[in-house]
């Protein structure tokens, strides 16, 4: 009872937008699912407290390539001290479950854009709301992105704007993203790049709660571990599936899915330094892919990411990778 009285009273403090209802269906199936690392429990009974300093915004340019500046939401001299150049467009980075600032993803993405131009990176660091147990982390994902949307408004009030904003999110990261997009002031957002949206309590009923087209003006979602770890379903305008989107060459058992979880990012984080560009065909509709594992294409072709994002017809595309870096395979035709 005291345990109940605490909760309601800390969660109420707060504006609060729970992600999903609480369905016991999808409880019982994260109940199977490997359980995190280590659960911290003293955040286990404030769950969905998400303090604000857990989510820093660090900004990296060619500047400081490799030591983030932190950016505070309202903080006016905080952006302006910074190496932010408000001529360069900006990405955002958000990574996921039991990650990181300083994980793989968002590094490796922020290393390929800084490769090749001088941008402003924003890595949101939210690993201490991320680094809990899973259903934890999936509730504190309205709340980070929500404190995400604030600090979007923020550097809106500061002028800059949406237009040249793309927001990158893996797993949990990309719902992150996808609500703050959504509750942006003067949005739309350019792009969202949602890199195997989780799919674990998130569905595709509430719309509010997790990434989909109405969060961006173009939304691609690369889907690697679908049906596990990620949504199978198409969740925006355009929607990858490498080798198929649901198991990865080169992941062997992979019985967790965490390899082909993983995949998105690492095949997106090459497409932006790639020479070898990742093609991709477009299916006939989402079931020639549901039911063949693969398309034949009705002849139309997409690059999937790359440096700079290629618009095309709306739809499902797929394509075929090697099992190890380089990822992208080279075309005998070209
Ligand atoms: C657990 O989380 C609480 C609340 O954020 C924090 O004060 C405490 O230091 C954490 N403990 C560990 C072992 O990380
Ligand atoms: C920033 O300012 C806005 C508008 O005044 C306010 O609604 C918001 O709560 C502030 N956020 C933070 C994190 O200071
Ligand atoms: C980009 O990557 C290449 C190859 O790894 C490296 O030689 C070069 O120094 C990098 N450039 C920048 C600006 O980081
Ligand atoms: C599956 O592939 C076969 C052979 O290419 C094709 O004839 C069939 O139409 C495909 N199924 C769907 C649902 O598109």
């Amino acid at each position: 009872m005291i345990l109940l009285l605490l909760l309601v009273s800390s969660v109420s403090g707060i504006e609060w937008d729970a992600p999903t209802p609480y369905d016991p269906v999808w409880l019982a199936s994260v109940q199977t699912f490997p359980p995190a690392g280590k659960v911290n429990e003293t955040r286990l009974w404030f769950w969905g407290w998400v303090y604000e300093q857990d989510v820093q915004f660090k900004l990296f340019t060619r500047r400081n390539p490799y030591e983030g500046q932190d950016i505070k939401t309202n903080d006016t001299a905080s952006l302006r001290n910074s190496n932010f150049n408000f001529k360069n467009k900006v990405k955002v980075l958000t990574h996921g479950w039991l990650n990181h600032g300083s994980s793989p993803m968002p590094e490796s993405i922020k290393e390929a854009y800084l490769n090749i131009s001088d941008l402003n990176i924003i890595v949101v660091d939210w690993g201490n709301a991320a680094n809990v147990n899973y259903i934890l982390a999936s509730y504190n994902v309205a709340m980070v992105g929500r404190l995400l949307t604030e600090f979007l408004n923020f550097l809106i009030s500061e002028g800059v704007s949406m237009d040249d904003v793309h927001l990158i999110g893996h797993s949990l990261g990309a719902h992150v993203v996808g609500i703050a997009g959504a509750y942006v002031k003067q949005g739309p957002i350019d792009t969202i790049t949602g890199l195997d949206p989780a799919l674990p309590l998130f569905t595709l009923g509430n719309k509010d709660a997790r990434l989909d087209k109405h969060d961006a003006r173009h939304v691609e979602v690369i889907h690697t571990c679908g049906g596990y770890l990620g949504f199978a379903s198409p969740l925006g305008h355009i929607d990858f599936y490498p080798n198929g989107g649901t198991r990865q060459p080169g992941c062997r058992f992979d019985y967790r899915g965490l390899c082909a979880h993983n995949r998105a990012h690492m095949f997106f984080s090459e497409s932006i330094i790639s020479s070898v560009p990742f093609t991709a065909v477009r299916c006939k509709d989402y079931d020639e892919l549901y039911y063949n594992g693969s398309c034949q294409g009705t002849g139309e072709t997409l690059i999937m990411g790359g440096f700079d994002i290629h618009y095309g017809k709306d739809g499902i595309y797929y394509l075929k990778t090697n099992a190890e870096h380089p990822f992208a395979i080279v075309d005998e035709n070209s």
